[in-house]
C-alpha cells in the first residue's frame, strides 16, 4: 500500500507573517487527524528554517522549491542540495513547469537535479506534463513519457520508489480547469506502466501525485483515481482550510 502524498507548493509566496498563520492553522488541523497523509509544505528559501522551527514536534514535513546540481561553490544566487538538507528539509520540487518554461531548464538538467537531491537524502517531486498545444496534438504520452525517460536513464528505476512524480498539465496548472479525473488517471497510468517495464514491484510503491488547480471541490474526484496517491497543489495550498480539505480528502 503506497502512503497518501499532499505536498503544498507556495510557489514565490508569502511573508514571515503569512508563514506564521498559515503553519498555525495547517499545525492544529493536521493534528486532529490524517495519520494516513505524508502532508508537505514547500514554502520559498527563506521561509524554510521558520517552518521548520515552527512545525517542529508535527508530522507536516517541509521541502524545498528547486535546487541547484553543484557543489558550494562560485554559483551567485543558487541554493546546494546539502544546504537545503541542513535545513531538515525532506523533499524538493523538481522540473516545475514554471522553472522548465520561464528558466529554461531542460528534461537532462531536471534529471540531474533529482539525482542530486536523491544523493542528498532528499525526496524528489520530479514534475512532468504536457502543455495544452501537446495535448491537442495528441502529444501527452510521448511528452511526458520522454520527460520520465531522461530522469531514469540517467538515475534508473532505483531512483524509485524514494522519488516521486507530479504529473502536472501544465495548462491545468494556475488556470482553474484542472485535468478530468479520467484524464489524470490515464497518465498516471501511463507512467506507472513506463516504470513498470522496468521493475514491476517498484512502479507499485512508487507514489504518483496529481496537480494543477486541485480545490476542496475537485480533490476528492480525481484522488479516488486507482493511480493517483495525492496532490501537488499550488493556489489552495496558501489558504489553511483549502489546503486541509485537500489533504483530508486523501485519506482512504
Ligand atoms: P495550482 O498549482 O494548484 O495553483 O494549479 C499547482 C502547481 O503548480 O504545483
Amino acid at each position: 500500500m503506497r502512503r497518501s502524498l499532499v505536498a503544498g507548493n507556495w510557489k514565490m509566496n508569502g511573508s514571515v507573517a503569512m508563514t506564521d498563520d498559515l503553519l498555525t492553522g495547517l499545525k492544529k488541523g493536521v493534528a486532529r487527524s490524517m495519520p494516513d497523509v505524508d502532508v508537505v509544505v514547500c514554502p520559498p528559501f527563506l521561509y524554510i528554517p521558520r517552518a521548520v522551527q515552527m512545525l517542529a514536534g508535527s508530522t507536516i514535513k517541509v521541502g524545498a522549491q528547486n535546487l541547484d546540481i553543484h557543489e558550494p561553490g562560485a554559483y551567485t544566487g543558487e541554493i546546494a542540495a546539502e544546504m537545503i538538507k541542513e535545513q531538515h528539509c525532506g523533499y524538493v520540487i523538481v522540473g516545475h513547469s514554471e522553472r522548465r518554461a520561464l528558466y529554461g531548464e531542460s528534461s537532462d538538467l531536471v534529471a540531474q537535479k533529482a539525482k542530486v537531491a536523491v544523493a542528498a537524502e532528499l525526496k524528489p517531486i520530479i514534475c512532468v506534463g504536457e502543455t495544452l498545444e501537446e495535448r491537442e496534438r495528441g502529444d501527452t504520452g510521448r511528452v511526458v513519457r520522454e520527460q520520465l525517460m531522461c530522469v531514469l536513464d540517467l538515475n534508473g528505476v532505483e531512483i524509485f520508489p524514494f522519488a516521486i512524480i507530479a504529473y502536472e498539465p501544465v495548462w491545468a496548472i494556475g488556470t482553474g480547469r484542472s485535468a478530468s479525473p479520467d484524464q489524470a488517471q490515464e497518465v498516471h497510468a501511463l507512467i506507472r506502466e513506463s516504470i513498470a517495464e522496468l521493475n514491476p514491484n517498484v512502479a507499485d510503491h512508487t507514489r504518483l501525485l496529481y496537480g494543477g488547480s486541485v480545490k476542496p471541490d475537485n480533490a476528492q474526484a480525481i484522488f479516488s483515481s486507482p493511480d493517483i496517491d495525492g496532490g501537488l497543489i499550488g493556489g489552495a495550498a496558501l489558504v489553511a482550510s483549502d489546503f486541509l480539505a485537500i489533504c483530508k480528502s486523501m485519506e482512504r
